[in-house]
Order: C-alpha cells, then sequence, then structure tokens
C-alpha cells in the first residue's frame, strides 16, 4: 500500500481546472480550519475537549462571552493558542506555499487565527478573522505582546485572567474577530479586489457558511472565474462550485500541485 497521495485519483473534470490554473496569472485560495486540522488544530464544528467540552466554541467566540466571563475566553485561546504553537503546517499548507511560486499574482486569504500557512512558508497572508499571536487593549487599542515560548497548562485548558494594558490598564482581548464583530477593513478590501478579478478560485477546508468570508465564493463565481471546493465531507457550495474534490486537502493540494506543474 502506497501512503494515499499517489493513489488518490482526481475526478475527470479536473483536467479542466489543471489547464485553467496553468493558463490563469491570477489565483484566489480561501482557506477555512478544515486546513489545519491535519496538523492537530480542532475546527470549529469539532466536539470540544476537556475544560471547554461544554461549550460550543461558536459560544466563546463572542464579545458577550467575553464581557460575561473573560477567564474562560481567555483560557480558552490561550489553549487554541499553546495547541497551535506545538503543531505543525501540513502538506496542504505547504503546497499553497509552493503555488504562489508557481502563480504569476497568487492571494492566500483565510479564515484561520493560526500562522502555520506562514510557517510553511506563505507570505503576505491575508488574515480576515484576525490572529491569536496578535491580542490588543480593549480600550485603547495598542498591541500586546505574548511573553515568548508555548504558555504551560494543563492538558485540559484552565480558566486565566487576561492581562492589563501597560499603557491605560484596560483589558487585553484575543487579536481575532470574534461572531458579530466587523471584518478588519484593508484585508476585506484586499480580498475583494483579488476574488473578483482572479481566474480561478479555490475553497480550501472551509464549511463556507460564515459571512462575509462565505460571500468571497458567489463573488467569484458572479465573476466567471472557474471555482473549486476542496473538502472530504458535503457542503452548500458544492452544488455551485464549477468543481468540487472530496478529500481532505493535506492529499487533494499537494496532487494538485504535481499534476498541475509537474516537476516543479
Ligand atoms: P469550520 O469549522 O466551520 O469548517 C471546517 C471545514 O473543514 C468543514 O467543512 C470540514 O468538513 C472541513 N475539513 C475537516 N477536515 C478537513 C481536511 N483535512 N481537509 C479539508 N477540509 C477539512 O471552519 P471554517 O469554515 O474555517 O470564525 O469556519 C469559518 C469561521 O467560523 C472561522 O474562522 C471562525 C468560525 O467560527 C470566527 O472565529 C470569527
Amino acid at each position: 500500500m502506497g501512503n494515499g497521495l499517489r493513489t488518490l485519483v482526481l475526478p475527470a473534470v479536473d483536467a479542466r481546472l489543471i489547464e485553467a490554473l496553468r493558463a490563469a496569472t491570477r489565483v484566489v485560495v480561501l482557506t477555512g480550519a478544515g486546513v489545519s486540522s491535519e496538523s492537530g488544530v480542532p475546527t470549529f464544528r469539532d466536539r470540544q475537549s476537556g475544560l471547554w467540552e461544554t461549550f460550543d466554541a461558536a459560544e466563546l467566540a463572542t464579545p458577550s462571552a467575553y464581557a460575561r466571563d473573560p477567564a474562560l475566553v481567555w483560557g480558552w485561546y490561550e489553549w487554541r493558542r499553546a495547541t497551535v504553537l506545538a503543531a505543525q503546517p501540513n502538506a496542504g499548507h505547504r503546497a499553497l506555499a509552493a503555488m504562489a511560486g508557481l502563480v504569476p499574482q497568487f492571494t492566500l486569504i483565510t479564515q484561520n487565527v493560526d500562522d502555520l500557512h506562514e510557517r510553511a512558508g506563505s507570505s503576505c497572508v491575508v488574515h480576515l478573522h484576525g490572529e491569536l499571536s496578535r491580542p490588543y487593549c480593549e480600550g485603547c487599542r495598542q498591541g500586546y505582546a505574548h511573553a515568548p515560548g508555548v504558555p504551560e497548562l494543563p492538558p485540559g485548558g484552565k480558566r486565566i485572567e487576561p492581562p492589563r494594558c501597560a499603557a491605560c490598564g484596560a483589558r487585553i482581548r484575543p487579536g481575532v474577530v470574534w461572531f458579530g464583530e466587523s471584518l478588519p477593513h484593508l484585508p476585506w478590501l484586499a480580498a475583494l479586489e483579488a476574488t473578483r478579478a482572479c481566474e480561478v478560485f479555490l475553497c480550501c477546508g472551509t464549511s463556507a457558511v460564515v459571512q462575509p468570508a462565505a460571500s468571497l465564493a458567489n463573488f467569484a463565481i458572479d465573476a466567471g472565474a472557474l471555482t473549486v471546493q476542496v473538502n472530504p465531507n458535503q457542503t452548500d457550495l458544492d452544488a455551485s462550485v464549477t468543481v468540487a474534490i472530496r478529500g481532505p486537502t493535506g492529499m487533494v493540494l499537494p496532487q494538485l500541485v504535481r499534476e498541475t506543474w509537474p516537476g516543479a
């Protein structure tokens, strides 16, 4: 038996995708939590464990949850940060970093708050939902630097009182976008502009249900791009994209790069 990478057969329609990718000058990729799941970072739909077992991730990722119980929410984000710091980029992250060097204009947009794309070699990643590594003050919005290294936590995580801002004394908050908050303006504009101009748009490892990020796929469809959904599970987007590839990104993306640019 091989390791699965060689045995995966892309659907016949992918000849069209491969041709389109080879010919394209502008390619956009939108990633979601599924791309990091093969690195051991749980998605938002996975059942939570440890102290967070009884909480829905979507309930913790809100301004009202932070206002109600800051130690619970800060502790949860520290636990996620520790998970990410201990994780390594996977073959899917690396394939996207390689693709950037093979397409004249390549834009990588992510909903992920981890840095696994960057650690795989991608640069200028457009982070639509913020970054775990960039907390800031709720009061004066000044950035806050985490202590270096991985936070020491029990396996199930723990409640942690958030630090206070050295400048104004207000509470520090995680550097992520919560449900009900607006996306950061410049990343959103960059994402929109690249999406409206691209010839191929790949949606990778996202349930494509959280707005407005999910609407990017529809903008690409409306703009006439060849659109692709890569996900091991069925999603609502499958019916509207040009090509729906059912498989994990850690397997599909390296194969796509190999077949599109053999020898690269
Ligand atoms: P979700 O957790 O909603 O969806 C993850 C998707 O990844 C699912 O559709 C899975 O089927 C798929 N998946 C799982 N393993 C995979 C693999 N190995 N390869 C490819 N796909 C795989 O995550 P997102 O779509 O990223 O927002 O969620 C979007 C936003 O909702 C997140 O950024 C976060 C969340 O709540 C905020 O926190 C604001």
